[in-house]
């Protein structure tokens, strides 16, 4: 499948996991991609296999970085078809412990990424009809106990993607949210857990089956960003092996 042929594709939390996997994916599919991370060496090595785009290191957390970035893409590749706000941090904590740093940071990357990055990036969406994809996660639809700054930036990805697919209903961009369950990337290899937590909380999370590869999350998105999902709009779509199910 070349769905992606003549598009250029900015995908942020390209460094790593989900976000490297859909910058591989969409590029295997003939996009021009345009990486966004944090993490430099990360980035380069996701584009190790890439043969068309570029990437570049940029804090989302700050509008005037996001809005440069967005600049930066379409100074080097023509513009914006597609947006993939994949980067994300978890952290997980008992509600007694919830640090500043620790709401700032979630609510920083996982909220305010997502606007400053939707921000500058519509009016060059809006003259292609591109097409907009939000990572929430299971999180961001059920109460997840620990994860109460975590679990409320979630929940605040699903609606802002509903807001903005309002507020841009008459516009001919699409803009969903794809919202996995637990997936194989640092970022679950690497969450810590508080102490004296009541594990069987936790089992409620895991699901009853495995969890997704970074790849099988990447292939959702591309469907969801691709003119093939044509047909949604503000849509939140679960990729959790049920976990949200019942
Ligand atoms: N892994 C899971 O089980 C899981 C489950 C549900 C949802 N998600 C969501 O999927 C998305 C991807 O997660 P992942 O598992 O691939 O995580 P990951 O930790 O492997 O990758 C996240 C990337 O985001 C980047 N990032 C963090 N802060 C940034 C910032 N300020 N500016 C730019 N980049 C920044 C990191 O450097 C990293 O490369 C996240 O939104 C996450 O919340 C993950």
């Amino acid at each position: 499948m070349r769905r992606f042929e003549d598009k250029v594709a900015v995908v942020t939390g390209a460094a790593s996991g989900v976000g490297r996997a859909t910058a591989r994916r969409l590029a295997g599919e003939g996009a021009t991609v345009f990486g966004i991370d944090l993490n430099e060496a990360g980035l380069a090595e996701t584009f190790e296999g890439i043969d068309k785009g570029s990437h570049l290191v940029v804090d989302i957390t700050e509008r005037a970085a996001a809005h440069a970035a967005i600049s930066t893409c379409v100074d080097r590749h023509g513009g914006v078809h597609v947006l993939c706000n994949v980067a994300g941090v978890l952290r997980t904590n008992h509600l007694a412990d919830v640090t500043e740093d620790e709401f700032r940071l979630i609510m920083g990357v996982n909220v305010g990424g997502i606007i400053w990055m939707a921000q500058a990036a519509m009016p060059y969406l809006i003259e292609v009809g591109g097409s907009m994809v939000n990572v929430g996660s299971s999180s961001g639809l059920m109460g997840c106990a620990y994860q109460t700054t975590y679990s409320a930036s979630k929940g605040a990805v699903i609606q802002l993607t509903r807001t903005l697919a309002m507020e841009f209903v008459r516009s001919s961009v699409r803009i969903n949210c794809v919202a996995p369950g637990g997936v194989t990337t640092p970022m679950t290899a690497t969450v810590e857990f508080p102490e004296d937590l009541d594990w069987d909380l936790l089992g409620r999370y895991a699901g009853f089956r495995e969890m997704s590869s970074p790849d099988e999350l990447a292939a959702v998105i591309a469907f969801v960003a691709s003119d093939e999902a044509s047909a949604m709009h503000g849509s939140i779509i679960s990729a959790d092996y049920g976990i949200t199910t019942g």
